[in-house]
């Protein structure tokens, strides 16, 4: 007997079947099968053939490959007893139950005692299929490994991309070829990490960001996660996501992964990144509508020097730039004049604000912005009172090494989870915040998922109790990024470097997850503080105004032209963010390396703009034609140069985007591409195109 189950979601199908009661397996992933498609057929011609070499029948790639099965690969589970003996399941069926979460496959072990679920739930909006897998045991036992559903990757595809990084350096997408064996990324440091974003996009042989098909895969932890790529003897190809290994550190009778985000695209890279950015956009993150103001944050202008006239005087001069909410960054509580001391005060430094931050809030309010307010819940210096009154409370060993001078809290405690709601709701309740920025800035001393846990049960708590606080994830930039965070929160610090130039390639990258709404990109200081390099304003101001636009640099710094240049953009920013902010961000296949580009097409296709970034030299002396994308080759589309008037001297030339508007078909965007105008390294054209 066979069971099958098929998943569709208008994109992609996903067919499970199981012989008897073994295990089903993925036996399709792909473009959307036809109605009427034989799954028993399908389930027939999936068997492999047998020669020299094998056992008589292939070991089934199930959704949990199991170890006691002769799977020749990573199993899908490895756990102990209580005892620490090694338990290898083998797992029958037990029963499939339908609900509104989805589809639960239910199997069970009767000689162990364990049980297994497996979750699917496909979007027919976003066209992501959501998966993971929950073990119960009738007894306590100890949990080293447990996969999310365990799926096939494609045979015709060369080599895999995932995502590595640093700090101010973030989404560095790493391209390995198969080849036999295992690929492993593992974050074990307790955060998603700079080092390890968990995401995977398999390409199919020939695709590039707008052709061709490609499979995308992130976990939604912020703990630490463990990828496996890894092709077995016989060719086939397994992809496993959960869990850092042992981060589960106690014994228990439930452990469940996080969420799986599974999306196929047949139109390239991009496919799968529009399907994951409206994914987090339209599911993920909570009130996904309210308008994104534009942001101030200080940290770059005056780090730990808070002076209230300074302040003032910057909150006045930001509004009238266009800010819109105000974020006063480290440094307000306990007597943080560095960063030494005074994590875990969360009170107001009365020697820097000797009546309180309500002369600071009513000022921005004055001003027509918000506030908000720099948190690092999670942490603790050892020369603040809270580390003086309980030292206990810290993560792991006294004799551990510091990071940034600080220790970890053990948000596993429900009395420090307690102590931290009680400091923050109590800020939170006394001063108009609107806004906290949720920093963690450095690495647990050990893998650890109950403070993961821990840390989204404070957040949560305090989201229910101040539903109109909205809340960024930063960690020394984007160290805690994924979807588990974003269920709670509103933005990501991308990444602490406000470089433009970098900024560019990280947050273009990043795009293949995350949609512009949620990602922070602020207007740095003139003089790069960590890079070092000299940055035009023109530049600066539009790389931050592709995502959620803000300023970080002292506004003081700004000469008459840069202030202006900042204004105008920012006017820009503003009004087209109701749609840029719900737009697909679309990345161009760039025929100069030195060009990245891409483009943001509004929901309906009616408008778009494109961003051409240089970001460095040419090879060639003339601009290469770009070709657009995500278009309709039949319709005509008006497309504009708006910032002509940057054409540097040295484009002496006049092409007609350097006179005016063009008229032209969405078959020559996409087939021909546009020849823009020449211009400097470092700079950046920005083309907007209407549906006539
Ligand atoms: C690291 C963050 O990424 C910065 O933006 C800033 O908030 C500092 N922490 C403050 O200590």
């Amino acid at each position: 007997m066979t069971h099958h189950w098929r998943l569709d979601d208008g994109r992609q199908t996903l067919v499970l079947a199981a012989r008897g009661g073994s295990l089903p397996e993925c036996v399709y992933w792909g473009a959307a099968l036809p109605g009427g498609e034989n799954l028993e057929t399908l389930v027939a011609a999936h068997a492999l053939d047998v020669t020299g070499g094998m056992l008589d029948e292939t070991p089934g790639l199930s959704l949990c490959p199991e170890a006691a099965r002769s799977f020749p690969g990573q199993p899908g589970l490895v756990l102990r007893d209580g005892g620490g003996t090694p338990l290898q399941p083998r797992f029958s069926f037990a029963e499939t139950r339908e609900k509104d979460s989805g589809l639960h496959l239910v199997y069970r072990d009767a000689a162990t005692g364990i049980g297994l679920t497996f979750r699917f739930k496909p979007d027919l909006e976003t066209h992501v299929i959501t998966c993971e897998t929950t073990l119960n045991a009738d007894r306590p036992v100890h949990l080293h490994w447990l996969a999310a559903p365990v799926l096939p990757a494609p045979h015709l595809s060369d080599e895999l991309i995932d995502v590595a990084g640093r700090w101010c350096g973030e989404f560095q997408l790493i391209r390995t070829p198969w080849s036999a064996g295992l690929r492993a990324r593992e974050s074990r440091t307790g955060r998603s990490g700079h080092e390890h974003f968990p995401g995977l996009i398999i390409p199919a042989r020939g695709t590039t960001n707008t052709q061709g098909e490609a499979y995308g895969f992130h976990y939604g932890w912020s703990g630490g996660h463990r990828m496996l790529a890894e092709e077995l003897p016989d060719g086939r190809r397994q992809v496993q996501f959960g869990h850092a290994t042992g981060s589960q550190t106690t014994p228990g009778t439930q452990f469940q992964t996080a969420p799986l985000y599974l999306a196929y695209s047949n139109t390239g890279l991009n496919g799968c990144a529009v399907a994951f950015q409206r994914h987090a956009r339209d599911r993920i993150i909570h009130q996904p509508n309210r308008t994104r103001p534009v942001h101030y944050n200080c940290w770059e202008a005056v780090y730990f020097d808070h002076k209230l006239p300074d302040l003032q005087d910057i909150a006045t001069r930001a509004a009238s730039l266009g800010a819109e909410r105000f974020v006063l960054d480290d440094g307000w509580f306990g007597r943080r004049d560095d960063d030494t001391s005074s994590l875990g005060d969360w009170q107001v430094d009365a020697r820097k604000y000797p009546e309180g931050l309500g002369p600071l809030i009513n000022h921005v309010h004055a001003l027509g912005m918000t506030f908000g307010l720099w948190f690092e819940p999670e942490m603790v210096n050892e020369n603040s009172d809270l580390f003086r009154a309980h030292p206990d409370w810290v993560l792991g060993p006294m004799d551990q090494m510091r990071g940034r001078q600080q220790l970890v809290l053990n948000l596993a405690r429900g009395d420090v989870r307690d102590h931290l709601y009680a400091r923050i709701a109590a800020i939170l309740s006394d001063h108009a915040v609107e806004y906290i920025k949720w920093d963690h800035n450095r690495v647990l001393p050990m893998p650890d998922a109950a403070q993961t846990s821990g840390s989204y049960a404070l957040i949560d708590r305090l989201r229910a109790d101040f539903p109109q606080v909205e809340i960024e994830s930063c960690a020394s930039g984007g160290g805690r990024i994924d979807f588990g965070i974003l269920q709670r929160t509103q933005r990501v610090w991308l990444s602490d470097s406000n470089d433009a130039l970098e900024r560019l390639r990280i947050q273009h990258d990043a795009a293949l997850f995350l949609p512009g709404s949620v990602t922070g990109s602020h207007v740095g200081p003139r003089h790069c503080h960590t890079s070092g390099r000299t940055i035009d304003i023109s530049m600066r101001a539009w790389v931050a105004a592709q995502r959620h636009m803000g300023f970080e640099m002292d506004p003081r710094e700004l000469t008459e032209h840069e202030a202006k240049v900042l204004a105008d953009v920012t006017r820009w920013w503003k009004g087209n963010r109701d749609w840029l902010m719900h737009a697909d961000i679309l990345r161009l296949d760039s025929a100069d390396p030195a060009v990245i580009a891409e483009l943001q097409l509004a929901q309906g296709g009616s408008r778009f703009v494109t961003f051409a970034a240089k970001a460095a030299t040419s090879a060639q002396i003339s601009p290469r034609p770009l070709r657009l994308t995500g278009l309709e080759p039949m319709t005509t589309y008006r497309i504009d140069l708006i910032n002509r008037s940057a054409a540097p001297g040295l484009s002496r030339g006049s092409p007609a985007l350097k006179r005016g508007p063009l008229d032209v078909s969405g078959a020559y965007l996409m087939g021909h591409g546009v020849t823009l105008p020449w211009h400097f390294p470092e700079t950046m054209w920005v083309l907007e195109g209407t549906r006539l």
